[in-house]
Parts: structure tokens; sequence; C-alpha cells
């Protein structure tokens, strides 16, 4: 068999997990004031609907900013991410926790958190839906360590739930595994 899509996560199930990621969240920030509240910062565009639906089931005071990095081409990493614009967010003495949809070589984390660990966050945390652990860089196994994962999956290409494969496929509701060379 050679699926063209395969559901490999449905919308009850993320919905699901994305509560218990948020109690996890609430939990460990605790000491949150409002006078500095968490900051969180989805990235654009895949973590959108993750994103949105975490921040709304936080119970902390959070603010929600958005950066884009941009790495992927088909089903490949294109090279270094670049930041597209995120950079003047400022994150001096604060809190940040970094929303992804998916972490793959890690490549993309790993700038982002530099960037702003040299401008001096008070904190930096990654919460992503996905992790794809064995698709890491070996250079970056141990140091790219999502603190919140919703699933941790094997080395399949994914989309739907802001997830997109060339921009398609993004609003569909539940993760599928995508074969782009099966045959129809
Ligand atoms: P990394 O820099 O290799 O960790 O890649 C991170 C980015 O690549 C993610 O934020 C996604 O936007 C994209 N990406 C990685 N794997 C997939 C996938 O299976 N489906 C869709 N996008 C992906
Ligand atoms: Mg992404």
């Amino acid at each position: 068999m050679n699926e063209r899509f395969t559901v490999l996560k449905t919308d009850a199930e993320i919905r699901a997990r994305i509560k218990e990621l948020a109690a996890d969240i609430s939990k460990d920030y605790q000491h949150i004031k409002p006078e500095n509240p968490l900051l969180v910062l989805c990235t654009l565009r895949g973590a959108i609907f993750f994103s949105a639906d975490l921040v709304r089931a936080l119970t902390i005071p959070c603010e929600i900013n958005f950066i884009k990095v941009k790495s992927y081409q088909g089903t490949r990493p294109a090279g270094s991410p670049i930041f597209e614009f995120g950079e003047q967010i400022d994150v001096r003495g604060r809190e940040v926790l970094i929303v992804e949809d998916i972490v793959d070589t890690g490549q993309t984390m790993d700038t982002v958190m530099h960037n702003f660990a040299d401008k001096g966050a008070a904190s930096i945390r990654i919460a992503t839906m996905l992790d794809k652990p064995s698709r890491r860089y070996p250079h970056l196994i141990g140091t790219v360590v999502p603190d919140y994962i919703g699933f941790s999956i094997e080395d399949h290409f994914v989309i739907g739930w802001g997830l997109d494969y060339n921009e398609d496929f993004r609003l569909l509701p539940d993760i599928m595994i995508y074969n782009p060379d099966a045959e129809d």
C-alpha cells in the first residue's frame, strides 16, 4: 500500500493533547506575574492553530506575538533558516515560550533560541506540536530539546493542522502523513 494521505493524529486527539500541554505549561510558569507576562512567540505560519488553541487554554498571564522563520522547500530543508521578521521584538528580561509546529533537523529552533538568548531573554523554552527526534542534525542532539511536545513521531512528512506542503493542506483538520510520490 502506498497511500497519498494517511491520518496520523485526529483533530480530537490533537485538541485533547493541547489541553494537557496547557496544564503543564501553566503549572511550570505559575510564578509569572501580570507585570511581566509570559511572551508566547508563535512561529508563522505553521503554528497558528496550535498556538491559538494553546494560549487560550493557559491559565497564566501571557502575551502573544509572531515570528517568521523560513526554511523548508517541498519536503526538504532549504539551508539555514532566515528570520523574516521578529528581530524587532523586545525580549530583554522576558520569559519566552516559542511555539512551533514541528521540530525536524532542529536548525530553526537553534537559530531562534540563539537569537533571543543574545537579545537578553530571561528564559526561553520551546513548545512544539510535533517532534521528529530521529531527524535531528547530530550536532543539535541534546541541544535542541523541546520542553513541551504534543506528539513525538517517526520520520514522516506530515501536513494539516497548520502544516503545509508548499503552502497546500494547512487547513486540513487532521494531521496526515503525506506521500507526494504516491500514485492516485
Ligand atoms: P527544522 O529547522 O529542520 O527543525 O524544521 C523546522 C520547520 O520545517 C518546521 O517549523 C516546519 O515549518 C518545517 N517542517 C519540518 N518537517 C515538516 C513536515 O513534516 N511537514 C511540514 N513542514 C515541516
Ligand atoms: Mg515551522
